[in-house]
Formats: structure tokens, C-alpha cells, sequence
């Protein structure tokens, strides 16, 4: 039998060498954060946790986050966004106790491969997931922006487990709040039956770049950029969270918010959020209100420094109140990379206050803890 190295003898001595420099590169323990570099799991592989959240649970960490692989930037697809991307893999969960050691706990919402109808299916898109824990179902609740591949379905994506582990059973996705005006509505809002959020009163309102967020009460909320990503909405969820109630607020309108993520301190809200460019960094904004339904005040960028501009070259995907306290907090984004969104990094950083504005700095290495 021919084997390589008889054919090409410098192969066989080049070869086992890359693949040792790249799993050595890879494999490095994590015994620090280090925004901008490959994240090894514990198994040594670079963490595929992409536009993530993060849930905290009897005392584990699990990061559930969208797996790139492949061929993800397609721009003959959709010319005029600079190109979209075959997605659904599915979704990653990696747990931890340290924030540093990350298991993977494997793709706990798959992908659909052979049913094309499916928003799991290859072709669609499924972005941005995140689980909260719904303590009166004892059930873990993921949301996530379920799209068709030229993001005109703009809708949410409920799937629900018993572990945080899961698997996720997917339940199917839907535009929330069909058919109803959002507490905040104006007379002058319903008269144009072009804007956004009149068009889409009959069929549901538009959900993309989503979170979702549960108050000390329980209750929990949904916030989605709608109307063509204009405005944001915040919906109230249903007690076992799959669904929204119909009570929902327009915020911050025409200020075409993205990535928004959401945390509570000293009994205020806080959103930190990005601008609207795809997958180019952009600057982050931040706002904060008494209470979810507003107002809210916005604060400007939370972000100081070299980068400060483009969010130190990253878009935000969720803020971490550390061990479930609402004490220290960590901002987690993603440093996209548009031409191999595989390998696209996270970056994690401490969030500070000056007065009431969260303040976020860059910060070479650090620990979590
Ligand atoms: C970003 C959004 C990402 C992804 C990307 C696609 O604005 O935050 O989640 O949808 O656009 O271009």
C-alpha cells in the first residue's frame, strides 16, 4: 500500500507537527479571562458558545451559545446586508463553577438536517440563544431569534428541557404579540399603516437580536429589536415562560438597538445594548429605568478607552450577574468574524459604576472571581 509519506515524505514530519501546534495552542488551560483569544474547553477544543447567555444554576455556570461550523459567510446569498450564512448547527452548552473550566455538555438543541420546513433546519437561522430557569414548571426555557436565511420571519424560537443540560424539545417559533397595541401606543403610532408596528399588527411583531430576562418576582420579559429592528419591545412572559402575554412597551423608538442584555442592581433595570451594523463592532449604549416598562433613560456608551468607539472590537450578547448576586457583573460579547464566524472570540469584561452608569474598560487578563 502507497501511504502518504512515502509519497511525500516532508508531509509526514510537517504534519503531526501542525496538528500538535494547533491542538497545544488550542489545549491551553484557561487560568484567566483573555478577551481575544482561543478559548480552550477541557477537552482542549476552541469553546463554540456564539452569541451566548449565560444561566447560573445550584451553583454551576452554563453557557448556551449558537455553534458556527463551516462555511458560514455566504455574500452572494443576500448582497445587500454584505452576506448572510448557512447557520443552524445548533446550540452549545459548556458548564463551569470557576467561569474558566468550560465542559461540553454537547448540542443540546440540534439542528434538523432533513426537514427543510424546520427553523432548525441548516438553511434558516438561529441566533442569540438564551435559557432562563422557570421555578413554579421546574422546567429550563430556552428563547432564541429563529429567522429564515434573508431574516424577513424575524421571529422567536421557544424550546424547553428538564436539565440544563438538556435536550432542548423544540417547541416552535412565532411573532410575539399578534394583534395587540403595546401599552404605550399613541394614537398618531396607529395611523400609518406603513410603520412597522401598524403593518405588523395582524401577524405579530418583528423579534430579532432578543433576550430574555427574570425579575426577583419571577416574572419574566422579552426584549426584542422590532420593527425592522427600529424600536425595541419588551413583552411580558406568560408564568411558565413560553409564551408573551400581550402586555408590551415600545422603547428607545427609531434608535435601532441590537444585542440587547439585561441586568438588575440597587432595584434598577440596565440595559446595555449595541448599534445596528451587522456583524461590524460598533459603539454600545446603555440606559436605565425604575422600571421594566420604563422610561428609560439611556446613558451613553458604557465604554471607555482605546476602542471604545466599536466596544473594544466586540457586540455585547449578555450580561452575568456572578453566583446569581446582584453584586459584580460581567459583560460577555462577541468578537464576530464575518469571513470565518467560527472562529469569532469572546470578549468578557468587568462591569464598574460611576454613579448610576455602568462603565466597562478594557482589561487584558483577569479572574472572574
Ligand atoms: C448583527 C446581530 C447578529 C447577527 C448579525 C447578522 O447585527 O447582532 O446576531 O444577526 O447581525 O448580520
Amino acid at each position: 500500500m502507497t501511504t502518504l509519506s512515502a509519497l511525500f515524505p516532508g508531509v509526514s514530519r510537517l504534519l503531526p507537527l501542525a496538528a500538535l501546534v494547533a491542538t497545544l495552542h488550542a489545549a491551553e488551560p484557561m487560568t484567566s479571562i483573555r478577551s481575544g483569544e482561543v478559548w480552550a474547553d477541557t477537552e482542549g477544543k476552541p469553546v463554540n458558545a456564539h452569541g451566548g447567555g449565560m444561566l447560573f444554576h445550584e451553583g454551576t455556570y452554563y453557557w448556551y451559545g449558537e455553534i458556527k461550523q463551516g462555511k458560514t459567510y455566504l455574500p452572494e446569498v443576500n448582497k445587500s446586508w454584505g452576506g448572510t450564512r448557512v447557520d443552524v448547527t445548533g446550540v452549545s452548552c459548556y458548564s463551569s463553577t470557576d467561569l474558566l473550566k468550560w465542559k461540553n455538555e454537547g448540542n443540546v438543541l440540534p439542528a434538523a438536517k432533513d426537514d427543510p420546513a424546520s427553523d432548525l433546519h441548516p438553511g434558516k437561522v438561529l441566533e442569540r440563544p438564551k435559557v432562563i430557569y422557570n421555578a413554579k414548571t421546574k422546567k429550563f426555557v430556552m428563547w432564541f431569534h429563529a429567522d429564515s436565511l434573508d431574516y424577513a420571519a424575524a421571529s422567536c424560537g421557544v424550546a424547553v428541557s428538564d436539565t440544563p443540560g438538556g435536550p432542548f424539545k423544540y417547541l416552535g417559533s412565532f411573532r410575539p404579540n399578534q394583534g395587540v397595541w403595546p401599552v404605550n401606543v399613541t394614537e398618531a403610532d396607529k395611523k400609518d399603516p406603513k410603520a412597522p408596528l401598524v403593518r405588523d399588527f395582524e401577524r405579530g411583531q418583528m423579534a430579532r437580536d432578543l433576550t430574555v430576562f427574570v425579575d426577583d418576582d419571577g416574572k419574566g420579559y422579552l426584549f426584542a429589536a422590532s420593527e425592522d429592528n427600529a424600536t425595541m419591545h419588551i413583552s411580558e412572559l406568560t408564568d411558565d415562560y413560553l409564551k408573551t402575554t400581550g402586555k408590551y412597551v415600545r422603547v428607545f423608538p427609531g434608535r435601532l438597538m441590537e444585542a440587547p442584555a439585561v441586568f438588575k442592581r440597587a432595584g434598577k433595570y440596565y440595559l446595555i445594548a449595541s448599534g445596528c451594523t451587522a456583524w461590524a463592532p460598533n459603539a454600545a449604549r446603555s440606559a436605565v429605568a425604575d422600571s421594566i416598562w420604563g422610561p428609560w433613560k439611556e446613558l451613553g456608551n458604557p465604554c471607555q478607552g482605546d476602542k471604545a468607539d466599536i466596544t473594544f472590537q466586540s457586540q455585547g450578547t449578555y450580561v452575568l450577574p456572578v453566583g446569581g448576586k446582584q453584586e459584580k457583573f460581567i459583560f460577555m460579547a462577541d468578537r464576530w468574524n464575518k469571513d470565518d464566524l467560527p472562529d469569532s472570540r469572546y470578549v468578557w469584561l468587568p462591569v464598574s459604576f460611576e454613579g448610576e452608569k455602568p462603565v466597562l474598560r478594557w482589561m487584558g487578563g483577569w479572574s472572574p472571581r
